[in-house]
This record gives structure tokens, sequence and C-alpha cells, in this order.
């Protein structure tokens, strides 16, 4: 499999900075040469970045959410050309965030790819959180609690957030995988659109692998291409300490590896986002370098070799 990185270096959309550096820790961290050495080729198409600095008059402080959207926007096209330009090639892209807000462009990507297609788009978002604010239901107004809402067609987005590069989905197929901190109002909203959440209750008491079995049954019931979203925060902070956004309560070292090496069975992803990781705040590259592994184990890095043992999930 040809697999084409492409890093989008920004936290426009996030509520601190510094996982505009997340690329580049994944980098470091090994991601080319794990994937190489699962006999995989490997393209690098560097990263998207605004075009100046981004400069704040205290440093410790950040621009208001309003006045960052601009980037936001700017920056979700770019990565929604790119990506579709990678898709169209046969290449596998694998996107390395950056805030959460680059889905708006990575999902779209997927989307105006398999439209014409006739493929439908499962989307997996391993994620703390839901992102599914609109800018009314938003409690921060920070755009990377919002991409699901708006690549879903949720109502209370302006015109700055049209364009020929947004794709949408069904919020029907949307998988919610490790949830623990939902808004209010956002809950009531995923509610309302049938959103599937397997929430960290529901992998508690399921286990995990009922869980995630579920959602890949689901997605090859329909003959999806799968999109993986998978926000560095859904991990246990313990685990994996680099990230803006931390919740307690997450999922572990063992649970992230299995949902990985089950995602790599089901032959159906097609596509990845790693996103959210703050190297600023990250411990020494713990949490880049554990995500490196994680990517791995879903490009097929198993235990006992590289082949796929003889395991039957359920
Ligand atoms: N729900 C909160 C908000 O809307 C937090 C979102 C965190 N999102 C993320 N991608 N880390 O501000
Ligand atoms: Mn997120
Ligand atoms: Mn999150
Ligand atoms: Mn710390």
């Amino acid at each position: 499999k040809r697999i084409d990185l492409i890093g989008i270096a920004t936290a426009s959309g996030a509520s601190v900075r510094g996982c505009g550096m997340g690329p580049e820790a994944l980098r470091v961290a090994g991601l080319a040469e794990a994937l190489i050495d699962l006999e995989h080729s490997v393209a690098d198409h560097g990263d998207l970045r605004r075009p100046q600095p981004d400069i704040s008059t205290n440093p410790s402080s950040w621009r208001l959410p309003d006045e960052r959207k601009a980037d936001v926007l700017e920056l979700a096209e770019s990565v929604s050309n790119a990506g579709y330009d990678i898709l169209k090639a046969g290449h596998f892209p694998l996107f390395l965030g950056g805030d959460h807000s680059v889905a708006m462009g990575t999902v779209s990507a997927v989307a105006r790819h398999c439209l014409p297609l006739q493929k439908p788009v499962h989307v997996l978002w391993i994620d703390a959180h839901a992102d599914y604010n609109t800018p009314e239901t938003s409690p921060s107004g920070n755009l990377h609690g919002m991409p699901l809402a708006l690549l879903c067609g949720e109502p209370g987005f302006n015109e700055a957030f049209r364009g020929e590069w947004l794709g949408r989905i069904d919020p029907g197929n949307v998988s919610i995988f490790g949830a623990r901190s939902i808004d209010r109002d956002e809950r009531r909203l995923v509610q309302a659109r049938g959103v599937d959440v397997i929430d960290m209750r529901k992998i508690d008491q399921l286990g995990v692998v009922a869980a995630m079995q579920k959602v890949i049954d689901k997605a090859k019931a329909v003959g999806a291409h799968l999109h993986v979203s998978f926000d560095v925060d859904s991990l246990d902070p313990a685990i994996a300490p680099g990230g803006g956004t931390l919740v307690p309560g997450g999922l572990s070292y063992r649970e992230a590896h299995l949902i990985m090496e089950m995602l790599h069975d089901s032959g159906i992803v097609g596509s990845l986002d790693v996103v959210e990781l703050n190297p600023f705040l990250d411990h020494g590259g713990k949490s880049a370098t554990l995500m490196v592994d994680l990517v791995a184990s879903l490009f097929g890095r198993s235990i006992m070799g590289e082949e796929p043992g003889p395991v039957e999930f359920l």
C-alpha cells in the first residue's frame, strides 16, 4: 500500500496553542520508518500551514476563536483539495494534525472522492469529545469542537463555511468512539440526528472488542469507505499527556492497540487522521511515540509477525 503523509500544522481551531507542531513530532517519533518497516511505501507531502506565523500580544494568550476562523477555513480548503488528489491517485491519505478542525477538510476530501463512485463513507471518530457543536451550541467558540456538525450539514454555520471544498456525510454513518465529554446542547443534537455514540460507559460495559466490531460490521454492511479520525485525547491522559483538552478515563494502551489491530484486519480503512497531538504539552515524546505505534498497529504490525493470526473476534 502506498501511504501519503500530509501535515496540517495548525492550532487555529483549538483552545490552546501547540498542536501545530504535531506533524513534526509524529515524524520525529518515526512514523514513516514504522510504515516502511511494515513494507508499505511512503510519500511525505510536508505541511500545509498558514502563510504567516501567528503573533499574539502575549505569548501565553491566544487570539479569539473568531479571529482564527479564516485560518481554519483556508486550511480546510487546501486539505480537502490535497486529500482529494491523493485519493484520486489511489493512495492512502494519512493526515497529520493539527487540531481537529482539520477534519473539516480531511473528511470533505473523502466524501468528495466517494460521491461519484457511489461508495458510502463511514466516519469513525475516536475521541473523548463528540466535536458536534455548531457556532450556536458551542460553549467555547473553538472550531475543533465543531467539525462533525459542519460535515453533517447542521444549520448555524454562515456562508464562510460553504464552498466546493466542503463534502457532506450522513450523521447515520458516523460512529463516535470513546466519548466522555459532551456539552449539553451538543448531546441533544447528536441524539436528534441518530449519531452512533459509543461512549466510555458502553465500552466498559460491552468490552472494546464487541463495541468496535459493531462499528466495523455496520460500515461493512453498506460497503463503506471507513475514514478513521483519531483524536489523541481519546486515550487516557496517563498514557497520552500531549493534548490540550484532556479528559480522565480514556482508552487504555491495550484497548487502543486492540481496536487498531481490529481496524487493520477489517480491511476497510481507507483514510486516517491523527489529530490534537500537542508536543508542547507532551512528556518527552511519550504521546507521539504511542501514536506512531498505534498507527503501525492499524497498518498491520502484530506481535507474532506481519500476517494477522487466526484470531476470531466475537
Ligand atoms: N466540546 C468542547 C468545545 O466545543 C471541547 C471540544 C474539544 N475538541 C477537540 N477536538 N479536542 O469547545
Ligand atoms: Mn476531537
Ligand atoms: Mn477531543
Ligand atoms: Mn503534564
